[in-house]
């Protein structure tokens, strides 16, 4: 086993969909691969669809595949919700109230067994889970270092420096950027932004990962994401 310095990341985006399950997931079989178990944590899933009269969170059971997790998925996601909408809004439509010392001691539970633990959030940082908090205050409760997972393509500047200032500004430590192109759109901003960002911010950029048609965050792609994530991320550089 590694010696660790720190025990985790929580991997936020700029957005939704920008591939912060790919990341998670691809980092959680990465360090499986080199012999650390990790944990996996998704403090509130939405959009998730009944199957046999329960509600699957499919990010959630694709990081406890990817990491081998055999913490209950109920452990693993301790909010599953059924709108496809922010975490406040999906509770408040279900009549649950999402409770964030429920969240925080789940969160515990698992980082405790594990020598490193990755969350994945929802959205990006500022999307409400309660009338209260926002991912931020999650972030700032697992006081784990933040990775930034940013769409490339024109807009990403903005997104991404707004991002990093407001983390900046609020003392949430940012372990780096990864750079994803999950739709493939060929912007000719792809090129710029990584030289751009670096300009602009101090953050490192630990990654940029290629767009790859026919990819999806199930088991169908797992081998594919952990091999995209293990020769485009630095995960050791991470490590460290
Ligand atoms: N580099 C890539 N190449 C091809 N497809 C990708 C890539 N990155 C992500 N995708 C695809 O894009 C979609 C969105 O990615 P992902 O589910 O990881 O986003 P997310 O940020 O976790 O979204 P959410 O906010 O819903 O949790 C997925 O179907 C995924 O397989
Ligand atoms: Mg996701």
């Amino acid at each position: 086993m590694m010696a660790l310095a720190r025990k985790g990341l929580f991997v936020t985006g700029t957005d939704t969909g920008v591939g912060k399950t790919f990341v998670t997931a691809g980092l959680a079989r990465c360090l499986l691969d080199r012999g650390i178990r990790p944990g996996v944590f998704k403090p509130v899933e939405t959009g998730c669809a009944l199957r046999r009269g329960k509600r699957i969170p499919r990010d959630g059971a694709f990081l406890k595949h990817m990491a081998g997790a055999t913490e209950p998925i109920e452990e693993i996601v301790p909010y599953r919700l059924a709108a496809p909408l922010a975490p406040q809004v999906a509770a408040e439509k279900e009549g649950v109230r999402i409770q964030i010392q429920r969240i925080h001691r789940a969160f515990l539970e698992i980082s405790s067994r594990h020598p490193y633990t990755l969350v994945e959030g929802a959205g990006g940082i500022l999307v409400p889970v309660t009338r209260k908090y926002t991912m931020v205050d999650l972030m700032r409760q697992c006081n784990l270092p933040v990775l930034l997972v940013s769409r490339i393509g024109l807009g990403t500047l903005n997104h991404t420096l707004l991002t990093l200032f407001y983390l900046a500004q609020h003392g949430i430590p940012v372990a780096g950027v990864v750079l994803n192109d999950p739709d493939g759109r060929r912007d000719p901003s792809a090129r710029t932004n990584p030289s751009m960002l670096a300009q602009w911010s101090s953050v490192p950029i630990l990654g940029t990962i290629p767009h790859r048609g026919g990819i999806r965050t199930t088991r169908a792609s797992a081998d594919e994401i952990a091999r995209r994530v293990g020769r485009h991320v630095k995960v050791d550089g991470m490590l460290r």
